[in-house]
């Protein structure tokens, strides 16, 4: 187990580089499933989640050669043993898209019931219909296995009664070898669903309408392998953006493209930053005060429910009181606790938390709950007087690759510190 020690109170100047989008990513690796040829990934990101994609479809028989650190080769042709255990399942929500991808490739798919982020609750009923609506049946055994099967996967109109990011990736997967054609209304719109699309096309899929609010899918009987270059990571650009705001600092952020960016660039003005866009890079700086605001997150285009925590923390310091409404997710301000060990003025009542800025936070020993949680506590972190201890941190690495080493390249004084595991003393 690793900690994170932060001295606060530097400001971070300097660039950095985003990694590819974790979210498109773990798509993307189970999509390589359609392929009858080999595929090159490229700009994958290195992080756990990455890696745990990789192991599963190298335990199912592909053939996965890491090139070098974002490139990886990987061949599908060869699956031995086309199932997801439980082993690595619990650690990774978006394992659940080894079913789309494996009922598009086999008919059939078993895949034990995901882990991931602790938000609250994480239904995937509307997986479910989405795959019963194309001639699957599926069910859930009492050890938490999902089986999905089909005699045949047949096109139709699904139009999903709310949006969801997984289940349109999930059904879309699974519709790009439907027979005929499958219309998706209401579906989520994010970067990373326009990025499977354009990844799934370019291996012959006929995929239209991807980041809009239809998608129209003409199913194909085989796709071949592609070379794909997986987008930017939207949340690891909008958290150093925070990072800069939070800091007073001024911070070049490369390899992003800008338009991902406009709800998180929108709020961090109005917070009181400057952002100047270029091509594929974005400045932010700041030298004034932090202004209250009130925000709400919502699908994208929306405000990020991912960006959440980490603009929370720049609303801890901000003069006056702001409202956060989480509208995504039930449990998303579990951190709230933590940042007030941090001497926080937070209150949160189920979906809403009110934050009444005061003059600085304090360091103090504190624990990551979940990815986005963890990143927001570097932010505390950074900002606060004196050392902040962050433990688990493992949740951070599951989707920022080299965090602790990018906020060191800009001034950051944050080290990663081994903890061996506690052993309990015994009892005399
Ligand atoms: C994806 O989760 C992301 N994960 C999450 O990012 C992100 O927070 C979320 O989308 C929203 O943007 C990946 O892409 C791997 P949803 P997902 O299905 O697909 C309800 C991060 O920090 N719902 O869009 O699981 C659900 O309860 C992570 O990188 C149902 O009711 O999210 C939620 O309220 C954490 N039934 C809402 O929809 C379903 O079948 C949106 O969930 C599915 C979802």
């Amino acid at each position: 187990m690793n900690k994170y020690v932060i001295n606060g109170g530097n400001r971070l100047c300097g660039s950095v580089d985003i990694s590819g989008a974790k979210n498109a990513a773990v798509a993307i690796l189970p999509a390589t499933l359609l392929a009858e040829g080999p595929c090159l990934i490229e700009n994958l990101p290195n992080i756990s989640d990455v890696t745990r994609s990789l192991k599963i479809l190298s335990e199912m028989g592909a053939t996965v050669n890491v090139l070098n650190k974002s490139t990886v080769f990987i061949d599908t042709a060869h699956i031995t043993s086309p199932l997801v255990p439980y082993e690595h399942a619990k650690h990774m929500r978006a394992s659940y898209y080894f079913l789309g991808a494996l009922l598009a490739r086999y008919k059939t798919a078993n895949v034990a019931m995901p882990g991931g982020c602790d938000l609250g609750a994480r239904p995937i009923d509307r997986h479910i219909r989405g795959f019963e609506d194309l001639g699957c049946s599926v069910t859930i055994e009492p050890g938490g296995m999902i089986h999905a099967s089909a005699e045949a996967l047949v096109g139709n109109h699904i139009f999903f009664d709310g949006v969801s990011v997984g289940a349109t990736i999930n059904v879309m997967l699974a519709a790009s070898k439907a027979e005929g054609l499958t219309v998706l209304e209401n579906v989520a719109k994010e970067p990373h669903i326009v990025d499977l699309a354009n990844f799934l096309n370019s291996m012959g899929a006929d995929i239209r309408g991807a980041g809009t609010d239809v998608i129209k899918i003409h199913g194909v009987s085989s796709m071949h392998g592609a070379n794909y270059t997986i987008i930017p990571d939207q949340i690891e650009a909008g958290t150093f953006m925070a990072i800069a705001a939070a800091t007073a600092g001024d911070i070049v952020i490369k390899n992003i493209i800008p338009k991902h960016l406009e709800s998180i660039t929108e709020k961090l003005v109005k917070i009181g930053a400057t952002v100047e866009e270029y091509d594929d890079s974005i400045r932010v700086f700041r030298n004034g005060p932090l202004n209250k605001i009130t925000l709400k997150t919502l699908p994208h285009p929306g405000f990020p429910t991912d960006m959440q925590p980490q603009m929370t923390v720049l609303l801890t310091v901000a003069e006056g009181s702001s409202m956060i409404i989480e509208d995504i997710w039930d449990n998303r301000f579990k951190y709230a606790s933590e940042l007030r060990r941090m001497g926080a003025d937070i209150r949160v009542d189920g979906k809403v938390a009110v934050v009444d800025g005061v003059p600085f936070l304090t360091g103090a020993p504190v624990r990551a709950t979940d990815l986005r949680a963890g990143a927001a506590l570097v932010i505390a972190g950074l900002i606060a007087k004196g050392t902040t201890e962050i433990e688990d941190i493992y949740h951070i690495e599951r989707g920022y690759e080299n965090f602790a080493e990018k906020l060191q390249s800009i001034g950051a004084d944050i080290k990663t510190v081994y903890v061996p595991d506690r052993t309990i003393a015994p009892a005399f």
